[in-house]
């Protein structure tokens, strides 16, 4: 159609041109045989002027649009220059001030407040079974929680999920029994993962926004109090949100339900993604280091290596955590009795034997030396035991209390020692 208008077009042009010389009749011959063309060339201009305006917008756009609204949807849109960035707002200032996750003084008066550990009650509220809990099992939990206490743990790591919730209403009940502990002490909780079977359901991560609040408010329920100090977001949902997420956290936040934030078993991009959507910082994030699972450390000394590749570890996210002033805790920090007492590899054996000289070097415990390790680490690691036997949390006294006593070639040979194969 628009050829065939050219065409028409090119046509006329050409025969105006030769009226137009016609006219002026002393024209002279050059002037006779160019005017036709110049006419057509002209004429097209002119069209492909016209046709060019009418697609790429200005006025022959607004025409169009006007005559034919129908064809709005044929007209492209072009991007206009991107606009600025809005200007970042400030992060509001907190209405309570953020839980002390492991302070690392000792007062001189009470000997307490110097926790550089956590406890980690995943080992309390009887079996595994979501039956009920009984009164043996509160028993024990406070035996644990008192342990905590007396080498100054004052920092106790939940989860919703820990025993079925058992963990948490045992831990609930013993502060029940405890006047004035609830205020000694810093709830931390998790949620974000389903068991198997629960509601009928199969295992699953779940940090959609509403059940988030559900799990909160559960926890808080069996945990006998009116807030937690920190919530962790146990591990990432690949299906969830960040926005809905967020909403969530900062809902929980504005209810006073929640005084802080962290992740767990996340990664440094990841983290920096929630973080860009919550008005509050996240605090912590909780990932499993130890002398036996050292992807985190070696993460950074194997890159270019065949032995570093295909390495688990989100690169950097030390690195990032550190900057921002979100703490790292270690789960297994004691490598589930790896290096005291369940030993089962050559490498395991070598281990045990030598945190055994080091310790009686050293007037303290196997299990103090192998958390050393850990807080000897310049990104201020804290770690979590999760033992439920008093004897090996109190074992666990000098680390919790003392800085690392350990050199640069002692931490080196534990290294070497538990990797069972020298460094690249
Ligand atoms: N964020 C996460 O995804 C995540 C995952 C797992 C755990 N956690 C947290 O981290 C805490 C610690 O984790 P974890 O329990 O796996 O690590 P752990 O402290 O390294 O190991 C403690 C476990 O090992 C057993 N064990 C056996 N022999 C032992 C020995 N000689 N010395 C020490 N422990 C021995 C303990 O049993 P006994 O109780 O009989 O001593 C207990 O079950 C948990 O309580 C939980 O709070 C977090």
């Amino acid at each position: 159609m628009g050829l065939l208008l050219l065409n028409g077009f090119a046509l006329a042009a050409f025969a105006f041109g030769r009226l137009a010389v016609r006219l002026v009749r002393r024209a002279p011959a050059w002037a006779y045989a160019a005017a036709p063309p110049l006419a057509v060339i002209a004429t097209g201009w002119a069209l492909g002027w016209l046709m060019w305006a009418l697609v790429r917008g200005g006025p022959g756009r607004a025409a169009v649009v006007a005559v034919r609204p129908d064809r709005r949807r044929h007209l492209v849109d072009l991007p206009g220059p991107h606009p600025p960035p809005p200007p970042l707002t400030p992060l509001p200032a907190l209405s309570a001030p953020l839980p002390r996750l492991c302070p690392v003084t000792v007062s001189a008066e009470t000997g307490r407040g110097g926790g550089r550990l956590l406890y980690g009650c995943m080992g309390l509220g009887g079996s595994w079974e979501p039956g009920p809990y009984g009164p043996r099992d509160v028993d024990a939990a406070e035996e644990a929680v008192h342990a905590a206490l007396d080498i100054g743990i004052t920092v106790f790591d939940h989860a919703d999920i820990y025993r079925h919730g058992k963990a948490e209403a045992v831990f609930g009940e013993v502060l029940a029994r405890t006047p004035g502990l609830r205020d000694r002490v810093t709830l931390q909780t998790k949620c974000g993962i389903r068991l198997p079977g629960r509601e009928g359901g199969p295992g699953m991560y779940d940090l959609r926004g509403p059940t988030i609040v559900r799990r909160v408010e559960e926890s808080l329920e069996r945990l006998r109090t009116d807030v937690i100090d920190v919530l962790l977001l146990h591990r990432p949902d690949p299906l969830a949100d960040p926005d809905e997420i967020a909403g969530a956290l900062m809902s929980l936040h504005g209810r006073g339900l929640v005084r802080a934030f962290g992740v767990s078993n996340t990664g440094a991009p990841q983290i920096a993604r929630l973080q860009a959507r919550l008005d509050v910082p996240l605090v912590a994030n909780q990932l499993e280091m130890s002398l036996h699972s050292r992807a985190w450390v070696e993460s950074g000394v194997l890159l270019n290596t065949p032995e570093g590749a295909g390495h688990g570890f989100a690169p950097g996210t030390l690195e990032h955590c550190l900057d921002h002033g979100i703490r790292l805790q270690a789960w297994g920090a004691l490598a589930q009795g790896r290096f005291t007492g369940r030993q089962r590899t050559p490498a395991e054996r070598a281990t045990a034997t030598l945190l055994e000289e080091l310790a009686r070097k050293k007037g303290t415990t196997p299990e103090s030396v192998l958390l050393w390790w850990l807080t000897r680490h310049p990104a201020g690691i804290a770690p979590v035991i999760g033992t439920a036997r008093p004897d090996r949390i109190r074992a666990c006294r000098d680390a919790a209390l003392k800085a690392p006593d350990l050199t640069h070639e002692e931490w080196y040979e534990l290294w070497t020692t538990a990797r069972g194969v020298p460094l690249p």
